[in-house]
């Protein structure tokens, strides 16, 4: 492929506070694609910022009794320690209040203004007098108007969770003075999304593809978009501005009034950008007229309605040089032990923490990987689960074969290599690998990235046990000796190899790997240039540690309050079956399914309908009672494991034709309901024998 331009950000965090774990995940998962690329001979500009407009940031500031410049350099300067201790290759990090930033959104404003789509309108709006501003509704409490329950926020109540307008609350007040507030008229600008041509071109942006070919939004994210447009394209026009006081960029001709902080954060893509091309002498309108640039945001799912709706529309009728995003990427949220985190309950985890416990950032890059896919998914963190990645894929699977093989080159050959056992059909399986791991990268699937590079370290580490150099360098002989180099010569390369597939993920351990091999830095094309004798290599030395349970995962994440012991337990709650024969077994016939469509059923409480595709030329329709474990979006796509021979049951709602495999407790639900899933590469109909 020729070289792609790639302009690629992550989501702008807010200047308030330090990075939390959410944040580090999705740089994690960013960098992940951008190193890829990179190493695919691409160019890349990868650029992010501070988010620093809005009234909290300026509260936060009036609080300390500094400015808001002051309060969001703060911040500012304590962004580096993370970005380089997860090893984030952001380009550029550049702050929305910049030049560049004023500059650029007040210009698409006054495009948006030339093409009719902005008017003004009064409206009323809680004014706090001792404050003396607007108050936005999360700034106003009161009694709920629907059960009477105090202190519940201006629009929505906690304990009977009616949805209102801050209008309707019983005895309003000011969360900011205490006050009550009054209602005062303002004038507002709006965006106007609810116009046809936005609506019209919104339909065919969501539903397109970027330049890639690939669709320009995830399908759970396009089902999100449709529900949005709606059938009548409903959508609301967006008020944009706010009055002052407020920390923002001014709205041009309109005294006073300030641009809506989410108007001027996504500019805040284009400004970073535009800072680094004048930084890195590069041509700003050029790469963005170029019509072979491809713009795309890698995003957190709960701002999918800004990135895919208000942001495209505020691109495409700004007009030339702006362009439309090809990409929207987004993922779920980071869990721990299946909760979402949240500091006051103290389930989260803190990423400088992490790096204060000596972790080693490469194995969060590792262990996120080893999880995310290109779905909208929560990746969810468990100690036991990190533990085990680390330490039996990582370390036991990977660094190993390296400090297995190494040795004997270096003491036994001088360093050298066999140049002939670099053709060694095994290596070439390996290589052949390549194909199929670039393109999970390319499509965000790392999770089965992670999954087909740890089958070719399986394949090496067996081979290695079969061939048991240990013995071949006991052994006396010029046989033994070949033997002994060719061994550890291919698990030498099988080692380059795999970190050649790794280095998107683990770009310090890659690093490290390339100067004891003696490599200049490696990109896709070294797949095919294999270890030579020319290239001595050096004495191994340790790459990697093993995560400690003690020291470093129980101080990492709070401990609940542990379960009550129960008297001796059956596995799974659940005495192992009568015994059964071979033969018992294969009367069941169990094949591999994708599941290409997954839908509620109407009036049934536990099930979901699968549409199966097991290879035969049909779909099959199979009801599940998993409805309590997965939603219908989490599933399509996926494969499964089904009963193919199950007689055909009628239900309620249908024929169900077959059944699909899940584990579960037998008593605790509470322990989950997990589909079982077949390893990367398994297609739809293969039999599970
Ligand atoms: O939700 C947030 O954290 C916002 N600060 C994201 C902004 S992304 C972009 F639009 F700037
Ligand atoms: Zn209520």
């Amino acid at each position: 492929m020729s070289q792609r331009s790639l302009f690629v950000t992550t989501a702008l965090p807010y200047a308030n506070g330090a990075f939390h774990m959410g944040h580090i995940m999705e740089y994690i998962q960013a960098d992940i694609w951008v190193r890829h690329e990179r190493m695919a001979g691409h160019n890349v500009h990868f650029v992010c910022a501070d988010d620093v407009h809005g009234a909290p940031i300026m509260l936060a500031a009036q609080k300390r009794g500094i400015t808001p410049q002051e309060f969001v350099a703060e911040i500012a300067a304590g962004r580096k320690p993370y970005l380089e201790g997860f090893h984030i290759s952001f380009d550029h990090w550049h702050s929305t209040d910049a030049k560049e930033n004023h500059e650029l959104s007040q210009s698409i404003y006054r495009r948006l203004v030339d093409a009719g789509l902005i008017y003004k309108k009064d409206i009323e709006q809680y004014y706090d007098t001792v404050k003396e501003m607007f108050l936005a509704d999360r700034f106003i409490k009161g009694t709920c108007p629907r059960c009477g329950a105090k202190d519940q926020y201006g629009d929505n109540c906690e304990k009977c969770s009616a949805v209102y307008s801050p209008m309707e609350v019983v005895e309003p007040y000011s969360t900011l003075s205490g006050s009550r507030p009054e209602v005062r008229s303002s004038t507002h600008y709006f965006f106007k999304l609810s116009d046809p041509q936005c609506v019209e071109f919104l339909r065919a942006w969501t539903t397109g593809n970027g330049k890639d070919g690939r669709p320009t939004v995830q399908s759970e994210v396009l089902a999100k978009d449709a529900e949005w447009l709606g059938k009548d394209g409903n959508l609301a026009d967006w008020d944009i501005s706010r009055d002052e006081p407020y920390f923002g960029i001014a709205i041009p001709d309109a005294p006073g009034k300030y641009f809506y902080v989410w108007l001027d954060a996504p500019v805040g893509y284009l400004a970073s950008l535009k800072a680094y091309c004048e930084k890195a002498g590069l041509d700003f309108d050029g790469i963005l007229s170029n019509p072979d640039t491809e713009q795309i945001h890698f995003i957190g799912k709960d701002i999918i309605y800004f990135h895919t709706l208000f942001w495209p529309a505020m691109l495409h009728f700004a007009g030339k040089p702006f362009r439309v995003p090809d990409h929207i990427h987004a993922h779920g949220f980071m869990t721990v032990n299946g909760e979402k985190m949240s500091k006051s309950r103290g389930t989260g985890i803190s990423p400088l923490q992490y790096l204060d416990l000596g972790m080693n950032a490469e194995w969060l890059r590792y262990y996120l990987a080893a999880k995310m896919t290109s779905r909208v998914e929560d990746v969810d963190f468990t100690k036991l689960d990190f533990a085990q990645r680390v330490n039996s894929d990582l370390i036991g699977k990977y660094v190993n074969i390296a400090s297995r093989a190494a040795g004997f080159i270096v003491k036994k050959f001088d360093g050298k290599v066999s140049t002939a056992a670099m053709n060694d059909p095994l290596l070439d399986g390996i290589r052949a690998k390549a194909e199929q791991i670039k393109d999970l990268y390319e499509t965000r699937e790392f999770a089965r990235a992670m999954r087909v590079i740890m089958e070719s370290a399986d394949v090496i580490n067996e081979f290695v046990d079969a061939e048991k150099p240990w013995e071949l360098a006991k052994k006396e002989g010029d046989e033994a000796r070949a033997a002994l180099h060719r061994v550890a010569s291919i698990a030498l390369e099988g080692f380059r190899l795999l970190t050649l597939y790794l280095k998107p993920v683990l770009p310090a351990t890659a690093e490290r790997v390339e100067a004891f091999l003696g490599l200049s830095p490696m990109t896709w094309q070294d797949v095919t240039v294999p270890l030579s004798d020319a290239t001595p290599i050096q004495p191994f030395k340790h790459l990697m540690q093993r995560v400690d349970m003690e020291k470093q995962l129980d101080k990492l994440v709070a401990e609940k309050a542990p379960e009550p012991v129960q008297e001796p337990t059956l596995p799974g709650n659940e005495a192992i079956a009568p015994e059964c024969t071979i033969d018992d077994f294969m009367k069941v016939d169990l094949r591999v399914a994708k599941i290409v469509n997954c839908e509620h059923v109407e009036g049934a409480e536990k099930l979901l309908k699968l549409s199966l595709d097991v290879g035969e030329g049909r779909l099959r329709q199979v009801f599940s009672g998993i409805k309590s474990a997965y939603q219908p979006e989490d599933l399509v796509g996926r494969f499964a494991i089904i009963i193919a021979n199950l007689a055909p049951r009628k239900m309620r709602f249908g024929v169900s034709e077959g059944m699909v495999l899940c584990a579960s407790d037998a008593k605790d639900k509470s322990l989950g309901l997990f589909l079982i899933e077949p390893p990367a590469g398994a297609q739809p109909g293969m039999r599970i024998r």
